[in-house]
Parts: structure tokens; C-alpha cells; sequence
């Protein structure tokens, strides 16, 4: 057997993944066109260096995790020392660590939010939290109820159990049928395309919440489970919901004994100006999933905090148990991850500057959309902002995808050393919770300039 050397200098790595790696939601003979994927050399704050040597400003946050921003060495220290101490519990064991964490999301979550079990990312955090509630009716007696209730336009996961919930044009899933039978989707709560025509946000929240009451009803209510969705979701950019509806499904939820999750991935830990996603739509789900910005990726770490009366119901004899785990469910090296990720988040007042960051860029967005025919809207909440662009503001029609919009606003992004790839018809702004107010203005204005030299592309 002959040993060959490690690819080491960008172009013979970027050839070695072409023919080697699967990099997640790309093709390799279309990335080998660009080159090959972006090789990361090193990181800082709100900025990625290129093996070629190129510096990005990372637009959204590696994928919505990175919230205390990049090369962070007393988390990955914290993970040195936990991983030297006790690399993994045992079975029926536990680690400080974890037993401390599990403790402070407690303390951090709203309502009576208050154990958690752990796993290593949002897929399985929702797999979790849906498990969890199923088991939760079985234990009480109520034996029929199985189907999850979601919403178009959400993401959830890419697991067989989570991603034929929502749904959205970025993550088509014609490879894997059929549709589970117990999933069952509903209209999004988004007022710009909303599908009641409603003629005002109220009227939207209502209706998209009285829709979720009839697939209640018409799957009856002795067979429904849950209702799962995430406070703002961010696969159409951000779409912030009417402010009656999170309350009107919370009502709805408990008026049929249905368990409400909350899928907070990408909006736990601070990157809506709040602590969570919770916290800004003022409800407390029954079940909240999380993962991503609690170790902000230097870790894979997700989980499902319960309140006491849904975990309650597992404690007692044998048959009381939740059959559930993974063998690297509660690791102790994540849980170091997240005490320290949590204390730099509370320390440097992340939280605060996301809301304070946000509120910049919506400005910013507002003043855009004023002088760019292109943008049809701008929505979002902190930093989970986006741009819809369309061809036609009055229909709204999105451009043909034969004229590649969105590979045009990529490629004039990365020349203006922003490192954001424009899924679809939405510009997803979601930079770490730890960008400044400069850096923001050159997010936005190297946003506001590709605009401009797409629109004059196209002769818009
Ligand atoms: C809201 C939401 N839920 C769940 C997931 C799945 O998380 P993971 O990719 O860690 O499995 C994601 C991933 O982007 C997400 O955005």
C-alpha cells in the first residue's frame, strides 16, 4: 500500500473535496465550476480567512450558530479541560458540566421550563422533542395521538422524522417519499405572502392561527400530538408573525390538550435581540428544541427542555421511563462548550447587541428597499433579517431561475468580501451576535452596492 500526503495549499484541497467530500447542499461538479468549496483557514470575530487568503465577513454566522463569533479560545480551551478531565459520561452516569448546564437553561428558559434532555443538533433535538411529546400522551393514556402539526415554509431538519415537517423552495424533499402519515402542514403566518389574503398583519395572525384549530379538528383532536414551529422563522428571511398568533395557538393548543413546541435552533441564545425566541413572542411552549448558538458551533450540542408536567410523567416505576437516547446524548465536552459560550454571551452583552445590530440593519434594509426596484420585501427581527427580491413588485413573481438572480448576488457579495450564498429569491442577513456597528455598515452597504449591479445586469 502506498501512502500519499495530505493536500495542504488551497487549490489541491478545493481538488480533493471535488472528488471526496460531500459538502452539505451543494453539488460537486457545480462547486468544481466555482473553484470548490470556500477552505477555511482561520477565523475572528465576524470574519473568515480563506485558505487563498481572502477575508469574509461571515453573513450568517457559519449557519445561523456562530452567535459569540469565531476564534473564541477560552470556549475551545473550556473543551481542552472538560475533554482531559472526563471525555464521556457513562451509562446512567453524569458530569458536572452537563448537570450544570442542564441547570442554567432552567434558570435562562422561560415559564417552568426546567429538564432537559441532550443530544448533538437541532435535527435530533426536534426528533427528541416529538418523541417526547407522543410519550408524553401515552403515559397519561391518551394512546391515539400521533400526528405533528406544522407549518410551510419552516425547517426543522434533515432526518426522516423531521424533514417532511414545513417546508420550504431551498430544500425540496421529491428524492425522499412518501409524506409521513401523521404530518400534517398548514399556512405559514406570513403577512407579505399570505395565503388568506388577508388585508392586514391581525388578520393574517388570525386566520393562519384559526387554520391550525381546523386541521385540529378535522384530524380530531384525539389523534394530534403536537404543533411544532419556530417563534421567526428564517428559510423565507425572516418572517416575524403577526403578534396575535403565537398567543391564539398557545390558546388553541391547550384548549385541545395538544403539546406545543417551540423550535428555537436558531433563535435560542440571544439572536433576536432576546433570550429566546420565547421571550419575543411572549409565549411558552410546552417543549422547547435548541441547539446551534448554545455552544455557538464549537461543539455539536442540541436538546428538548420540557416543562415539569410534561417531564413529570416519566418518573415513577420502570414503565414510567422515556425510552430515548443517543450514545453521545449530555457529552460533557459540549456542556463545557456551552457554560463558557453562555458566559461570554452574558458577559459581553450579546443579547442586547443583537437587538441594538438589529435594529441597524432594519434600517438599512428599509432605506434599500426604498431605492431598489428589485426588492419586493424586507422582514425579520434582530439578527435573523432578509430581502426578498422579485421581478415584479406588483405580482410579485420571482425572477426565471435560468437568470440565476441569486448565483449573481453571491458572486458580487464575495467580490465585496461578504460571504453569503443566496439560496432561491431571499438574501438571509444572520452575521455572529458579536459584530459591531462599523461592521454591520459594511455588511449592509456591500448588500446595498451588489443590489444596485445586479438591478443594472438586468436592466431592472
Ligand atoms: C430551525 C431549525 N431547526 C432545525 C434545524 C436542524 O438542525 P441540524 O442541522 O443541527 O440538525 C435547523 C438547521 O438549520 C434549523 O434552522
Amino acid at each position: 500500500m502506498t501512502t500519499t500526503l495530505p493536500p495542504t495549499d488551497n487549490n489541491a484541497l478545493q481538488d480533493a473535496a471535488n472528488r471526496h467530500l460531500f459538502v452539505g447542499m451543494t453539488n460537486p461538479a457545480q462547486l468544481a465550476e466555482e473553484g470548490g468549496p470556500l477552505v477555511m483557514d482561520s477565523a475572528e470575530g465576524v470574519h473568515i480567512i480563506a485558505m487563498d487568503g481572502k477575508k469574509y465577513i461571515d453573513g450568517i454566522s457559519g449557519m445561523y450558530f456562530r452567535n459569540a463569533g469565531h476564534g473564541r479560545e477560552e470556549i475551545a480551551r473550556a473543551v481542552y479541560e472538560q475533554l482531559s478531565r472526563i471525555s464521556m459520561n457513562v451509562y446512567a452516569g453524569a458530569t458536572p458540566a452537563t448537570i450544570q448546564l442542564a441547570a442554567k437553561l432552567a434558570e435562562i428558559t422561560p415559564g417552568d421550563l426546567t429538564r432537559t434532555f441532550f443530544c448533538q443538533g437541532g435535527s435530533e433535538a426536534n426528533e427528541s422533542s416529538l418523541k417526547m411529546a407522543q410519550a408524553y400522551h401515552m403515559r397519561r393514556g391518551d394512546k391515539g395521538r400521533y400526528k405533528v402539526i406544522s407549518r410551510k415554509g419552516s425547517y426543522h431538519g434533515s432526518t426522516y422524522g423531521t424533514m417532511w415537517l414545513g417546508g420550504h423552495p431551498g430544500f425540496p424533499r421529491t428524492d425522499y417519499q412518501p409524506k409521513p402519515a401523521n404530518v400534517v402542514t398548514v399556512p405559514a403566518p406570513h403577512y407579505y405572502h399570505c395565503e388568506f389574503g388577508s388585508s392586514s398583519p391581525e388578520e393574517c395572525g388570525e386566520l393562519s392561527a384559526k387554520a391550525i384549530e381546523e386541521a385540529i379538528l378535522f384530524e380530531g383532536p384525539e389523534s394530534v400530538s403536537a404543533v411544532i414551529g419556530e417563534p421567526v422563522s428564517q428559510p423565507l428571511g425572516g418572517v416575524v408573525p403577526p403578534s396575535n398568533y403565537w398567543p391564539m395557538v398557545r390558546e388553541i393548543c391547550d384548549k385541545y390538550g395538544v403539546v406545543l413546541i417551540f423550535d428555537e435552533v436558531i433563535t435560542g441564545f440571544g439572536r433576536l435581540g432576546k433570550w429566546f425566541g420565547a421571550d419575543f413572542v411572549g409565549v411558552t411552549p410546552d417543549i422547547m428544541s435548541f441547539a446551534k448558538g448554545i455552544t455557538s458551533g464549537y461543539f455539536p450540542v442540541g436538546g428538548s427542555i420540557a416543562t415539569a408536567e410534561i417531564a413529570d410523567v416519566f418518573s415513577g416505576g420502570p414503565e414510567k421511563t422515556w425510552s430515548h437516547m443517543y450514545t453521545y446524548s449530555a457529552h460533557p465536552g459540549g456542556a463545557a462548550a456551552a457554560l463558557a459560550n453562555l458566559g461570554i454571551v452574558e458577559r459581553e452583552n450579546l443579547v442586547e447587541n443583537a437587538r441594538a445590530r438589529g435594529e441597524q440593519l432594519a434600517d438599512r434594509l428599509a432605506d434599500m428597499k426604498e431605492k431598489h426596484p428589485m426588492i419586493g420585501d424586507v422582514r425579520g427581527a434582530g439578527l435573523i433579517q432578509g430581502i426578498e427580491f422579485v421581478a415584479d413588485r406588483e405580482t410579485k413573481q420571482h425572477f426565471d431561475s435560468s437568470m440565476h438572480v441569486n448565483m449573481r448576488l453571491t458572486e458580487k457579495l464575495i467580490d465585496r468580501g461578504v460571504w453569503i450564498r443566496v439560496p432561491a429569491y431571499i438574501i438571509p442577513i444572520a452575521p455572529p451576535l458579536v459584530i459591531t456597528a462599523d461592521e454591520m455598515d459594511t455588511l449592509a452597504t456591500a448588500v446595498d452596492e451588489s443590489l444596485t449591479e445586479v438591478e443594472k445586469e438586468l436592466g431592472v
